[in-house]
């Protein structure tokens, strides 16, 4: 039977782990997966999260299963880090979270919720997304559908996007980005978060914010204002989660999917769902990155200390946008590239086209996806000068 099997082209994204892996240059410059490094090119333990792990290591005293909610303790904790301390959804009570194996596994399980429980209705994502987005809702089976985000000049669309969005069908799903756009960097103001508000209440849409990257954009509180602006505002929203990159425990997939509904009690009958929705998809979710989190979260002191190492890394990004197009001035590209200096987040759309990356790759051993999009974390005072020269050398 396998032989009628045919290979298929890896992650476009993963691979260049592999790719970057095997380069033997001793130059080479990774801007692909987006993970956070320091200076020297690490991705290192946070030390909160290495001193929570000590801790639980001397007082974990069970690895029986957490249940298809996971951790009650984590929601406790990620409910107010997402929605606010003093958030009505939670005074309220019409909000239910349900841990996952990362973000990627909430939007698998917010996807299958929708596929069998709002039959027929459609998903829209923003053009360009993430590309596993298309990946996770296609393999859901639910129709997928783009609103415009980016211009051919590389700039944020917004008008273009809400003139798609107040013509999508009513009822249908809107994927947001909570802040730190994947792949552009380019996020909505206050003021267009307020529009894109509007427009989804007038086609009485379903949203469904990801928020993957809360702390990396300009703060905790400031990334989170579009899905607290969602969750304030309307009955019924969803979010998607993540630990991976704000408490740097990539692998051990830390998530959550967050259902506000109407009331508490439709909060339940959703939240019902969620859980056969996690059973079947792998029962219960991995446990050790939400005992990380909780360690932290709970004590004033580990999360003092995670708070400052937060910033440190999110200081860290936002100064090296501003050296990389510095370093971009020798060559007059300056003002070509100034808007990776707006841009938040990990990453950048560059507007480098694929065989200009391409070139980056085969010539100097710069790895970013071909979209044009680059981790911004990747450069550093050393490689900034190198990576500025390759760049004039792809666009001249
Ligand atoms: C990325 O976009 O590089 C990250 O979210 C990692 C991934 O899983 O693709």
């Amino acid at each position: 039977m396998f032989e009628q099997i045919e290979r298929v082209p890896g992650d476009a994204i993963l691979g260049l782990i592999e790719a970057f892996n095997k380069d033997t240059n001793p130059q080479k410059v990774d801007l692909g997966v987006g993970v956070y490094r320091d200076a020297h090119g690490n991705t290192p333990i946070m030390r909160a999260v290495k001193q929570a792990e000590a801790l639980l290591l001397k007082n974990e005293i069970t690895k029986s299963y957490i249940g298809s909610h996971g951790d009650p303790r984590y929601g406790q904790v990620i409910l107010p880090m997402v929605l606010g301390e003093d958030s009505p959804v939670l005074a309220e009570k019409r909000v239910s979270a349900t841990q996952s194996p990362g973000g990627t596994g909430a939007l698998r399980l917010a996807a299958d919720f929708i596929k069998t429980n709002l039959p027929g209705k459609g998903i829209w994502v923003s053009d360009p997304t993430w590309p596993n987005h298309l990946g996770i809702f296609q393999a859901a089976g639910i129709p997928l559908h783009k609103y415009p985000y980016v211009d051919a000049e590389n700039r944020l669309d917004f008008d273009g996007m809400i003139a798609a969005i107040a013509k999508i069908p009513h009822g249908d799903v809107v994927v947001l980005h909570a802040c730190c756009h994947n792949p552009s960097g380019f996020d909505l103001s206050k003021d267009q978060w307020k529009k894109v508000l509007e427009v989804v209440r007038e086609r009485d849409l379903l949203p469904l914010v990801d928020f993957a990257y809360q702390g990396f954009g300009d703060g905790l509180e400031e990334d989170a204002y579009g899905a607290r602006l969602m969750a304030e505002s309307l009955d019924e929203v969803l979010i998607t989660s993540s630990c991976s990159k704000n408490f740097g425990i990539y692998r051990e997939r830390t998530g959550c999917l967050i259902a506000i509904a109407k009331n508490t009690e439709q909060m339940e009958n959703i939240r019902s769902q969620m859980a056969i929705v996690a059973r079947e998809n792998y029962s219960n979710p991995p446990a050790h990155g939400s005992a990380i989190v909780c360690e932290i979260l709970t004590s004033a002191e580990l999360a003092a200390v995670w708070r400052d190492e937060l910033t440190e890394m999110r200081d860290r990004i936002n100064g090296l946008r501003r050296d990389f197009v510095d370093a971009l001035k020798p060559y007059g590209l300056d003002a070509q590239f100034a808007h990776i200096a707006e841009q938040r987040g990990m990453f950048s759309y560059t507007g480098l086209k694929p065989d200009q990356v391409d070139h980056l790759r085969d010539e100097f051993g710069i790895y970013m996806v071909r979209s044009g999009r680059a981790n911004v974390a990747g450069l550093a005072s050393e490689n900034l000068p190198y990576v500025a020269k390759a760049i004039a050398s792809a666009v001249k």
